[in-house]
């Protein structure tokens, strides 16, 4: 007999999602967290804390806006750190309160502990005291998230050497920053903290910025990192990194790249992916194999492949968005409860944050050129739009991918003002199957950067008319 109808393993934005559909569909459900507070990496240490530095950042470029409208504006003005982690702190406590209620308001249990299996349907928490209680698991969700990976000859020293998850707590702006990778978090920091003040380089061992995007907006990325002097190698590595000469320990490094060059840095981020955490699950003793990087993998129910078990979140190693990890693990909820609720990815946004935002949904160019589709793409810049030239915001596209056959649209990719927002309604037209015709003959409000839709379907219906798909 179990106290619990369902144990949740993580209590991160996944494991609460979990939590509180299964307790609405009428279970009675435990979180075990290790940490005695809730949050996860999305509100401690990623998303809402590097959020806060982005907000900052963005108030500064916009500072230099006020010159237009005869607002005496102080050049190269520099913020004081300070406030701007003060800030980033009291965020994340605010959240962190909000669960805290939002767990007791649901009458949902929690307990701090390291929980692994003892078989499928039992669990062990090892409390922070050493103490370990046996539970009794009908039914387990598994959303232990994920960690930064480290470079095999460049470990975080959580001085220097820094991973992601370490930087939003970094107590001063470097004056030199060596980001290394240019993925989502490496691009996302590189703008945030040349606004702040820092000299950027960027280190990517592939030959482009952002590489799962489309190409496109990998472009226009580096060719905005070029506008702010953000210094981008591409195919390159960092083959070491040693002290500086006469820094002191925790001081600034000398880093060796692959090309040969060498350059100074006060700290390094190493921004190179991220791993699922099962090392100490035991996974073994619930009969579950991980895949290769040690993921688990489920069906689109979320099902593992021992019933009774499902998992959610990055520690699937699928997205790492906490956006999925929201909706994957009401997914496992409800089908551990008993519905049967499946998980859909292809009307499913992006939002990247960075200089101009990117907001993209479905698929990109490449992609589905590979799949053999026909295709029509429309576009419209940013300077078409009425909306941009007022803001003196002009920098970005819209690229609306459209199937050939049907004109439904099957993937946009948006870069420039409001793009992670307005991405959302492109969202919507995927899932709904809207076709060009449909984004064409919408009334969009008068001035507003979502008028760029209907331009690019009018472009790519110009492409139909002439019976061109690309
Ligand atoms: P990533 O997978 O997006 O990018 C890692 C980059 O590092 C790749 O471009 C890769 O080629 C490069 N790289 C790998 N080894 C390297 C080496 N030795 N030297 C130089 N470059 C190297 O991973 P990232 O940026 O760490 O993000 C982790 C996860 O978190 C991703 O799944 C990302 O989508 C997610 N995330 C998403 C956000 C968003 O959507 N706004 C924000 C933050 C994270």
């Amino acid at each position: 007999m179990s106290d619990y109808d369902l144990i949740v393993i993580g209590g991160g934005e996944a494991g609460i999602s979990a939590a509180l559909r299964a307790t609405a569909l009428g279970a009675k459900v435990l979180i075990v967290n290790r940490e005695p507070e809730l949050g996860g990496g999305c509100v401690q240490t990623g998303t809402l804390p590097s959020k806060t530095l982005e907000n900052a950042a963005r108030f500064l470029e916009n500072l230099k806006q006020g010159k237009r409208y005869g607002i005496p504006v102080v050049e190269n003005a520099r913020a004081d750190y300070k406030p701007i982690l003060e800030s980033r702190h009291k965020t994340t406590l605010c959240e962190i309160g909000v669960l805290a209620t939002v767990m007791r308001k649901n009458a949902i249990a929690t307990l701090v502990g390291a929980a692994s299996f003892k078989d499928p349907r039992r669990l062990e928490v090892r409390l922070p005291d050493g103490e370990a209680r046996l539970y009794d698991a009908p039914r387990t969700v598994i959303a232990t998230g994920s960690r930064p990976v480290a470079l095999p000859h460049l470990p975080f020293d959580g001085r220097t050497i820094l991973s992601p998850d370490e930087l939003t707590a970094m107590d001063a702006v470097p004056a030199r920053f060596l980001i290394i990778g240019a993925g989502v978090i490496g691009c996302e920091m590189a703008f945030i903290f040349r606004s702040l003040g820092s000299e950027v380089t960027v280190v990517e061992k592939a030959d482009r910025a952002l590489l799962g995007q489309d190409h496109e907006v990998g472009a226009l990325i580096t060719r905005e990192f070029k506008k702010r002097a953000i210094r981008l190698v591409l195919s390159a590595g960092v083959e070491r990194v040693e002290p500086a000469a006469g820094a002191p320990p925790g001081g600034a490094v000398r880093a060796v790249l692959t090309n040969g060059e060498a350059l100074e840095a006060d700290r390094v981020m190493v921004g190179v992916g991220r791993r699922p955490n099962t090392e100490e699950l035991n996974l073994a003793a619930a009969g579950i194999t991980p895949g290769p990087r040690g993921e688990i993998q489920v069906d689109d129910r979320m099902r593992t492949s021992v019933p009774g078990i499902y998992a959610a979140g990055d520690v699937l190693a699928r997205f790492m968005l906490s956006s999925m990890a929201v909706v994957e693990a009401r997914i496992a909820a409800e089908n551990a409860m008993g519905l049967e609720t499946t998980m859909d990815y292809s009307s499913a946004p992006w939002g990247i944050y960075t200089d101009p935002e990117v907001g993209s949904v479905g698929v990109t160019e490449e992609w589905a050129k590979a799949g053999g589709r026909d295709l029509v793409i429309g576009r419209c810049g940013y300077n078409d739009l009425v909306r941009s030239c007022l803001d003196a915001n002009i920098t970005g596209f819209f690229k609306l991918i459209f199937d050939g056959p049907t004109h439904r649209l099957i993937g946009a990719h948006v870069a420039g003002q409001d793009a992670s927002e307005i991405v959302h309604f492109a969202a919507l037209a995927v899932k709904l199957g809207a076709r060009a015709e449909d984004l064409k003959d919408m009334v969009y409000n008068h001035p507003t950067v979502s008028e760029g839709f209907g331009k690019a379907a009018v472009d790519a219906l110009k492409q139909f008319e002439k019976g061109k798909p690309e």
